[in-house]
């Protein structure tokens, strides 16, 4: 895909959706953050949810600590104009942690594209895609078709958590960003010309 270079660089937010101990979560990330740092269109963010740390209880009311982190993450969500969504599938979906940051926040997520890099063991985390594909269509994002899936993800990564033939996921990384840059420009340009009717 042809795309033309923004004036203003895209701030694309990684989400990484494991805060499980002992994660493979990291080494998949830091992976797809080279390969985001790399693209020309986007300058990188790491929102990462065991650092955001986000109770599963909502609450209108929250406490100081929870006011505290949701000061911290709100604000680079808002910032951004595009997600990557990381994550892992646990039992044919995706982790409470990721559904916990999504649902503590509304706005930040409107009229902007997501696009998912997944991984686990068969599936390689396309059912969690899935499933986050509804969860995103309600709160008026648009999921980008082309996805990154790491199948048997520990297997594919050496000791040194380096790709044993990067040659498949970086040319699939390099769709997704193509594509995530071409809904990020067209919908940064038009939530600046026209309130998005939410
Ligand atoms: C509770 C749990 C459930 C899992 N369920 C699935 C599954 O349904 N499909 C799959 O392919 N892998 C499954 N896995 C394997 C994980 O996707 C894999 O271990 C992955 O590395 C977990 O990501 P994390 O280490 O970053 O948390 C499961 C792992 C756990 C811990």
């Amino acid at each position: 895909m042809q795309t033309t270079t923004p004036d203003t660089p895209l701030n694309l937010a990684v989400l990484l959706g494991s805060n499980r101990e002992g994660r493979f979560a990291p080494v998949v990330a830091d992976w797809f953050l080279a390969r985001a740092r790399e693209h020309a269109d986007f300058t990188v963010d790491l929102v990462d949810v065991a650092d955001a740390d986000l109770p599963t209880a909502l609450s209108h009311a929250p406490g100081p600590a929870v006011r505290a982190a949701l000061a911290e993450v709100g604000p680079r969500l808002a910032a951004a104009d595009a997600f990557v969504v990381v994550t892992p599938e646990y039992n044919h979906s995706y982790p409470a942690s990721l559904k916990a940051l999504v649902d503590w926040h509304f706005a930040e997520w409107q009229a902007k594209p997501v696009g998912f890099v997944s991984y686990g063991g068969v599936s390689g985390g396309l059912r969690a895609v899935e499933h986050l594909r509804q969860v995103f269509a309600e709160l008026h994002a648009v999921t980008v078709r082309d996805t990154v899936s790491l199948h048997n993800a520990g297997a594919l990564f050496d000791a040194d958590g380096t790709l044993r033939d990067p040659s498949g996921p970086d040319a699939a990384a390099k769709k997704l960003l193509d594509q995530l840059a071409w809904w990020a420009g067209t919908l940064r340009t038009a939530r600046t010309t026209r309130p998005y009717a939410a």
